[in-house]
């Protein structure tokens, strides 16, 4: 029995008139996935002609600024030789008269010394920005999550005893050792570490410093697998983020540090480096009780 051709044409149009439709919603996906795309490789330009242009102006300044620096110690050496000599002369001078000359001098002495800390402070900041936007050339390589992890905070706890007056701030570390080998630039995620420890260290000793004893910082690194990804997660006791500042903090240049402290380019470094593994960084707070930055990275297992 043959079909009734109507009914056959009806079928066609039908068959057709869906696969028309299932190829519409293909294309929308891919059009949605083509955007998302696009949106990242925009962002990501931006940020690496950022870093160029970081690294070019601070290049160039560097060494204006270096004369600026030696040309103002040699004038505090100046000052201090001629106030020699005249304190040699005193017997044929005019007392009065040298005693103006000796506090004038003694005002130069004095503005040349300002020229010379605030110089290094200029220096102290282009070294700061020329060390972010220095990267290492991205390539990736497997190794031992956890080991990673654990050196890098070290680095980072030497340095905060390196520098002046730091409190000694509690760090503990737990490490899952499900999180095994991971496939990654080391040289960058090693810095990204660094980078959040070295934020959450000057946090809570921000803190210490007005809360008074009682106050103990704490700064907890942890390490975690959950199937195809690696969570890392760095907590203090800090004073925390408040909302409104949130988005801000990944900003180039924002920073709430005094200057020649900080420069603002660590977490705009640290979410350059966390997308370029195609990953997510983000961050959890509760002001006046802890801040919480979370990384997650895709990590398919690659055995031990
Ligand atoms: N753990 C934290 N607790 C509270 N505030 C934080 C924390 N981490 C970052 N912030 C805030 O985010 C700002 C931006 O941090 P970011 O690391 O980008 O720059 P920075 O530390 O100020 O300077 P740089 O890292 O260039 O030396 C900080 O100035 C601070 O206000
Ligand atoms: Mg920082």
């Amino acid at each position: 029995m043959t079909e009734d051709p109507d009914r056959a044409l009806e079928r066609r149009v039908e068959a057709l008139t869906s696969e028309l439709q299932h190829k519409d919603a293909e294309l929308a996906e891919a059009r949605t996935r083509l955007h998302e795309l696009q949106r990242q490789l925009m962002d990501q330009e931006k940020l690496a002609s950022l870093g160029a242009l970081t690294a070019g102006i601070a290049h160039e300044l560097q060494n204006p600024l270096n004369f600026v620096n030696n040309f103002s110690e040699l004038s505090s050496r100046l000052t201090a030789e001629l106030e020699e000599s005249l304190r040699k002369l005193s017997g044929r001078l005019d007392a009065e008269a040298l005693g103006e000359v000796l506090e004038l001098l003694e005002d130069l002495r004095q503005n040349s010394q300002r020229i010379t800390a605030h110089g290094k402070r200029a220096s102290d900041i282009i070294r700061t920005m020329l060390r972010h936007s220095r990267r290492s050339e991205g390539t990736r390589s497997r190794v031992d999550f956890n080991t990673l992890i654990r050196e890098s905070l070290g680095l980072a706890v030497q340095g905060l005893k390196g520098r002046a007056g730091a409190a000694s701030v509690e760090t503990q570390s737990e490490l899952d050792p499900a999180v095994g080998t991971v496939e990654l630039v080391v040289g960058d995620i090693g810095r990204l570490l660094i980078n959040i420890v070295d934020n959450a260290f000057y946090a809570t000793v921000q803190k210490q410093q007005q809360a008074g004893a009682g106050y103990v910082p704490r700064v907890h690194v942890s390490t975690r697998r959950d199937g195809d990804t690696v969570e890392l997660r760095v907590r203090d006791n800090g004073p925390g983020i408040p909302e409104h500042l949130r988005e801000k903090l990944f900003h180039p240049f924002f920073t709430t540090k005094p200057a020649g402290v900080g420069t603002g380019l660590g977490l705009a470094l640290c979410q350059e480096i966390v997308q370029e593994h195609q990953g997510e960084l983000r961050v959890e707070s509760q002001p006046g009780d802890y801040a919480e930055f979370i990384i997650t990275l895709p990590a398919p297992r690659l055995g031990a």
